[in-house]
């Protein structure tokens, strides 16, 4: 069960981070920042009402996630338009999400690596996406109804299903390209298999944090440099190498 509470405010940037602040500080699972109010979603009650205490809102329980289901979408993708049928019920990532909007940008300005490894695939977009272009995809998804939606679309879109993994610790080859679209408490999870994953000369894309996370990311991804750094929206996506 999945709690959403929407919290108006008077549009202030430094209002909506605080906002925002609090929420990541009380585990959301995501949140989505308008003109004129905050969406956020959290798994537990408590957290949700521990910022409702400080901000009032509205809280709402929602079955599963509360995301709108893409259904059939186009994304433009390496200079392609690619016609996407997507269930997002179940998962995250429907492609407007700036988070995701930005991974699917900063993607499709990389060489189409061989392998690619999607850590926190969601409803699998990335790597649905890569794999149209071309890329063996594997994916990882913590969340088993997620991957479970993840494989179905990539059935519904005629793609072959790919390895798939509940766990990075059960991944045991390197990639030249991974992305990791996940908060910064998540990237806690999986940074140190993450970087052991990324082969000799391979990139690796970040998003799901905020700017305000951006030095802790650093230190967690410590053995990369970065190479770049794009904010979609006020999210920044971090691209990681090994060389400096
Ligand atoms: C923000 S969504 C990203 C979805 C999609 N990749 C996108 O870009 O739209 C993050 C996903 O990471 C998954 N996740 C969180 N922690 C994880 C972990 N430790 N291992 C694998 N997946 C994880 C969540 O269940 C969620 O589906």
């Amino acid at each position: 069960m999945t709690w959403q509470l929407t919290v108006p405010f008077n549009g202030a940037e430094d209002k909506a981070e605080e906002i925002s602040s609090l929420c990541w500080d009380n585990n959301s699972t995501g949140l989505f920042v308008s003109d004129n109010e905050i969406v956020a979603g959290f798994d537990s009650a408590g957290d949700a009402q521990s910022v409702q205490s400080e901000f009032g809102g509205t809280l709402e329980q929602y079955a599963g996630f509360s995301q709108p289901n893409a259904g059939d979408t186009e994304i433009m993708f390496k200079d392609r338009v690619l016609s996407l049928s997507l269930l997002t019920s179940q998962s995250f990532g429907h492609g407007q999400h700036p988070t995701t909007a930005g991974c699917l940008d900063v993607l499709s300005h990389l060489p189409t690596p061989h392998r690619f490894l999607d850590v926190g695939t969601g409803s699998g977009i990335l790597a649905l996406c890569m794999a149209k272009v071309g890329a063996e995809v594997v994916l990882v998804e913590n969340d088993a109804d997620s991957l479970k939606q993840a494989k179905t679309n990539f059935e519904s879109n005629d793609v072959a299903e790919p390895e798939s993994h509940e766990d990075i610790a059960s991944v045991d080859s390197k990639f030249d390209l991974i992305v990791a679209n996940m908060l910064l408490a998540n990237q806690r999870q999986v940074a140190s298999q993450v970087q052991n994953l990324l082969s000799e000369h391979g990139t690796l894309v970040i998003s799901g944090i905020l700017d305000s996370q951006l030095e802790e990311l650093c230190e967690l991804y410590s053995a990369l440099s970065v190479q770049a750094t794009e904010n979609y929206d006020e999210w920044p996506v971090v691209t990681f190498s090994h060389s400096a």
